[in-house]
């Protein structure tokens, strides 16, 4: 469990995130997601959407969907000053909690070939490799697929936590 260094905080993403979130998303990825995809997710159910926060601007988010008994992390970044504070391990935490609340299998992702610093990052969380598929991207680029299985201790006296209503 890594603790979040003050002075982060963490919260549900809300519908008044997604300018912010959207300009993060253009810095961090070659081919970003547009604004109205992570409108549509703030809005769904079975999804768990949370946000960093530090003065009240946008230092983080991640945005992960669970169904079919996996869950999928869709999105996860840092602003370039907050990187390498264990902002994004925080995050994934809340992931880890979230997976075992729902009883989720496992966890997966996509991540560019190249991308290394996020293959490093997601094998220091125990996340591993388990395929590839060609020409993933738009670009042309493949992704890796990393997997962790939740195999831990299962918290069955709590109920799922539904993030459907995070955009409230
Ligand atoms: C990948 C990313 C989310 C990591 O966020 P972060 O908050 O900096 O990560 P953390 O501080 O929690 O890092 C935890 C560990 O991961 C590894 N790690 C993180 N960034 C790394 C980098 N650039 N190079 C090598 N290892 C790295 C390190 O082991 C690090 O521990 P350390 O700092 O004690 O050495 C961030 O670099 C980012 O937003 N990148 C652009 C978007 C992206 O690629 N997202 C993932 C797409 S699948």
């Amino acid at each position: 469990m890594s603790a979040l260094p003050e002075p982060f905080t963490l919260r549900d993403a809300r519908h008044v995130d997604l300018d912010a979130v959207a300009a993060l998303e253009r810095l961090s990825f070659p081919i970003p997601w547009k604004r109205e995809y992570f409108e549509v997710e703030v809005g769904a159910s079975w999804r768990f959407n949370r946000v960093a926060l530090s003065g009240g601007s946008l230092a983080a988010y991640v945005f992960c969907a669970f169904a079919g008994g996996e869950v999928h992390v869709n999105k996860i970044a840092v602003a370039p000053d907050f990187r390498r504070l264990g902002v994004a391990s925080a995050l994934m935490d809340e992931v880890f909690a979230f997976s075992a609340r729902v009883h989720a299998e496992e966890i997966f992702l996509e991540v560019r070939f190249s991308n290394q610093p996020a293959r490093t990052f997601y094998a220091g969380l125990g996340f591993t490799e388990a395929g590839r598929r060609g020409r993933y991207y738009l670009d042309g680029e493949d992704a890796l697929v990393m997997v962790r299985k939740m195999g831990g201790p299962r918290r069955l006296d709590d109920p799922p936590a539904m993030k459907g209503d995070s955009g409230r």
